[in-house]
């Protein structure tokens, strides 16, 4: 019977494509082929009723018979699929030490950037935005220096269109916050200051700096003494040396330059130090009453002192850092040091 013939020739090739299925989606794609609502078992049944009555029952269990074999193949076949896929899962060995992802850090500079703003926020100071774009007003005039003063010369700044300037110092803060605000005052602001200095170990076109000032009746030179002190213990531990040298700001009188004793050789002279055994660390004084005249705060009733400070300067100190251009240089194998 030819039509038996044909059907022995599909089950043969339904057969094989079905043990040749390479994976889930091709035997997924096989059993819709025959055993589909469309598929070729199901048209062969529905070919029945052309069939010659007599044959029709030969042809009938003929076709269920193949549609069975069909349908166990695909089942075992999907099944050892899925053991394979089990088999792989249970090949691993749960108790390997996961792969670590590496998450970064900190920037030595922000970091202590951020120790130095904890330790005077601690001790009663509000740390303030202040921005780096600036006017000559509040970078010179209003701290007391006027156009011809020769202390210019130690701010060289970067000048920008519009009559704008990069901040030189962080010291602009004083005046951005005194003019809108009245005493009492303690304040502490950090952030870059540019300055147009040829590159070199200790130089930088850009750089960070601390700025700090208290306000109020009665504020004295000893009140700045004991937070300068109070905060150098703090950062650079208990038995830290400290010590006032005169100096000149145009913005304080009288004014000081801090030197701590140098924490590497203890005094004694060492390369840290260039051999002086004292590290300078910041400028400071009582502010001049000619910057409380420029923000309208009442010199007879209010003194104040103010201090300033580079971050950069710090944390070469600290973390024993001889290049400053290293803290820009972004340099992955320096950072992971810290
Ligand atoms: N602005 C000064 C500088 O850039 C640092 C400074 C000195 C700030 C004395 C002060 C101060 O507030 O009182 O070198």
């Amino acid at each position: 019977m030819k039509l038996l013939e044909k059907l022995k020739g599909m089950e043969k090739t339904a057969l094989k494509e079905i043990i040749e299925s390479a994976n889930l989606d091709e035997l997924e794609t096989s059993r819709v082929k025959y055993l589909g609502r469309k598929g070729v078992i199901t048209d062969a049944i529905k070919g029945i009723k052309n069939v010659a009555k007599k044959d029709k029952p030969r042809v009938g269990q003929f076709i269920n018979k193949i549609k069975q074999k069909i349908t166990v193949l695909i089942a075992e076949k999907e099944c050892s699929f899925r053991e394979e896929e089990q088999a792989r899962f249970e090949n691993d060995d749960v108790t390997l030490p996961g792969i670590r992802r590496e998450i970064g850090h900190k920037h030595p500079l922000i970091k202590t950037m951020e120790d130095i703003i904890e330790i005077f926020t601690r001790m009663g100071f509000k740390p303030v935005d202040s921005p780096e774009v600036e006017t000559e007003f509040y970078n010179f005039e209003a701290l007391n220096i006027p156009e011809d003063h020769p202390s210019r010369e130690t701010f060289h700044t970067f000048y920008v269109e519009g009559g704008h300037l990069l901040r030189s110092q962080t010291s602009t803060t004083q005046i951005r916050i005194m003019e809108r605000h009245k005493p009492p005052l303690q304040i502490i602001h950090a952030g870059k200051v540019y300055r147009p200095d040829a590159v070199d170990a200790s130089h930088s076109f850009m750089f960070y700096q601390i700025e700090g000032f208290m306000v109020d009746e009665g504020i004295a030179f000893s009140d700045l003494k004991g937070v300068l002190e109070g905060f150098a213990k703090e950062y650079f531990g208990e038995d830290v040396k400290m010590r006032f040298r005169p100096h000149y700001f145009p913005f304080t009188e009288p004014s000081a330059e801090v030197d701590i004793a140098c924490f590497i050789c203890g005094g004694k002279g060492c390369r840290v130090c260039s051999y002086k055994g004292w590290l300078e660390i910041l400028g400071a004084g009582m502010i001049n009453p000619r910057i409380f005249e420029f923000v309208k705060i009442d010199p007879s009733k209010y003194t104040g002192f103010a201090f300033g400070m580079g971050i950069d300067r710090i944390c070469m100190l600290k973390y024993g850092i001889d290049d400053i251009r290293l803290l820009y240089e972004n340099d992955v194998r320096f950072l992971r040091q810290f």
